[in-house]
């Protein structure tokens, strides 16, 4: 992948030496010139890794889509696969199409087509076996109201990327959520205009800010979306699995306890020979370090914790406070063994609980309040900016935290296990005590949505009653 990418990055820095030294960057001239650029062509996982999901934005007047995939550049015998076409209210509309029965351990080609138009040639590699490396960041935080307003953290984003694939060979960009700030069209393009981008399968979970606008819902093609949700409008909770990994990507907007558990328990009925557990959701549950927030930190504790010990999950991958950290194991709110920079934990059962600082946006401040007793590891400069490479393999996943630009390694720390868990056990009166703290959160969540789709018809989006609240 990173020979076939390295190709297209060559051309882009080639484009760049016509223009006078100092003029433009590299990214300028990308920029301006490429179509996909205004299409935010995003890759996406499928359900496993045979398959992968792919969503951009089409003019009103376009009616047919379709991806063309090869197994060679020149596109020779290349296979067709249609799409979905979706309208995305303001008269633009988007292609959501999913290619399956991909060969494990090769390497693709493919193009986006929409009507007569067809986008430049990508290319992705599947993975052959149990191992593999991610990119974990979180709060990328695209931002901006016009095409030229998001470039400033585009072009962050897109050097973040360079960065972290010149390091290690990423398959997968796990992103905790806050994508976007105001979840506009314009900051998805941005988000997605590096051709690495789109050589990536690019899990994204919604964020608080991805809820502002509407088009999250769009410019995304999620794998096994849990669809019966009390959920905001935006997409609910989904899961993918890769390796020996499940992965469950929740909507932690939705404070329906009873939406999360249902579709947990059943993720992990259906994939019962995943060995690791691994939920990604946008927002912070023990890293906290601003005291406003506590009282809801508190609150999303006890609606995620109980979920996070019964169904036996090894890592959780957040964001939201854009401060840096990593607990110990914790189970039942407790440390249960003891987690060091540079440190291994053997067998341990509960999660460690992770949170990535933000891409563009770093606290420039220290946290309020210390970090709780629980945090391990955290971060001694607020300024900055960090990302982390996640080794997968079938008996231990392996955390290594970079600062962009930068060769130190910020901190690391492995997780193995080489036998299974036992399902753990609870009282009665802790399962109880959980239903009903899962039940009021979706009672609350009701409420919750009903105000989001007020500020939605407010702000002019015809959207229906029915879609934003159940
Ligand atoms: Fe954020
Ligand atoms: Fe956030």
């Amino acid at each position: 992948m990173k020979k076939a990418t390295s190709v297209l990055l060559a051309v882009i820095l080639m484009a760049s030496c016509l223009v006078p030294a100092g003029a433009v960057s590299a990214w300028d001239v990308y920029w301006a010139d490429s179509k996909e650029a205004a299409r935010g062509i995003i890759m996406q996982p499928g359900e496993d890794e045979t398959q992968r999901n792919f969503s951009w934005y089409m003019d009103a007047d376009v009616t047919s889509c379709h991806v063309e995939i090869s197994d060679n550049p020149q596109m020779a015998n290349a296979e067709i696969i249609s799409g979905e076409i979706i309208d995305a209210y303001r008269g633009d509309k988007v292609a959501k199409v999913t290619v399956s029965e991909l060969e494990l351990g090769e390497t693709y080609y493919y193009t986006c087509v929409s009507g007569d138009e067809k986008s430049a040639v990508y290319t992705f590699e599947t993975v052959e076996a149990d191992s593999f490396s991610a990119l974990y960041l979180s709060d990328i935080h695209i931002s901006g109201d016009s095409r030229d307003a998001v470039k400033d953290t585009a072009f962050m984003f897109a050097d973040l990327l360079n960065d972290a694939t010149a390091r290690a060979d990423v398959n997968l960009i796990l992103s905790a959520g806050d994508q976007a700030s105001d979840g506009l069209r314009c900051e998805y393009e941005g988000l997605t205009f590096s051709p690495l981008s789109r050589s990536l399968s690019f899990a994204t979970t919604i964020g608080n800010h991805d809820r502002k606008g509407v088009d999250y819902r769009y410019f995304t093609n999620l794998p096994n979306e849990d669809k019966i949700v009390i959920s905001s409008y935006q997409g609910g909770n989904y899961y993918f699995v890769k390796g020996e990994v499940l992965f469950l990507c929740l909507d932690s907007n939705n404070a329906s306890g009873t939406d999360h558990y249902r579709f947990v328990k059943n993720a992990v009925k259906e994939n019962p020979d995943c060995k690791w557990r691994v939920v990604m959701m946008h927002h912070d549950l023990y890293g906290g370090t601003i005291e406003s927030r506590e009282s809801e930190n508190r609150l999303l504790r006890l609606l995620y914790s109980p979920i996070m010990d019964e169904f036996n999950i090894d890592l959780a991958l957040l964001g939201h406070s854009h401060h840096y950290s990593v607990s110990d194991v914790v189970y039942n709110g407790k440390s249960v063994a003891e987690l060091a920079n540079g440190g291994t934990v053997e067998n341990a059962q509960g999660t460690v609980y992770m949170v990535s600082a933000s891409v563009s946006r770093p606290r420039d401040e220290e946290g309020e309040i210390p970090y709780s007793d629980l945090i391990a590891i955290g971060m001694d400069e607020h300024t900055d900016r960090l990302y982390n490479i996640i080794d997968f393999s079938s008996d231990a996943i392996t955390v290594t935290t970079y600062e962009v630009g930068s060769d130190e390694v910020h901190a690391n720390f492995t997780l193995t296990k080489t036998e299974d868990f036992d399902a753990p056990s609870f009282s009665f009166f802790r399962k109880l005590f959980a239903k009903l703290v899962n039940f009021i959160g979706t009672i609350y969540a009701v409420f919750n949505n009903i105000g989001v789709f007020s500020d939605l018809k407010e702000d002019g989006f015809d959207v229906p009653f029915i879609e934003v609240v159940f």
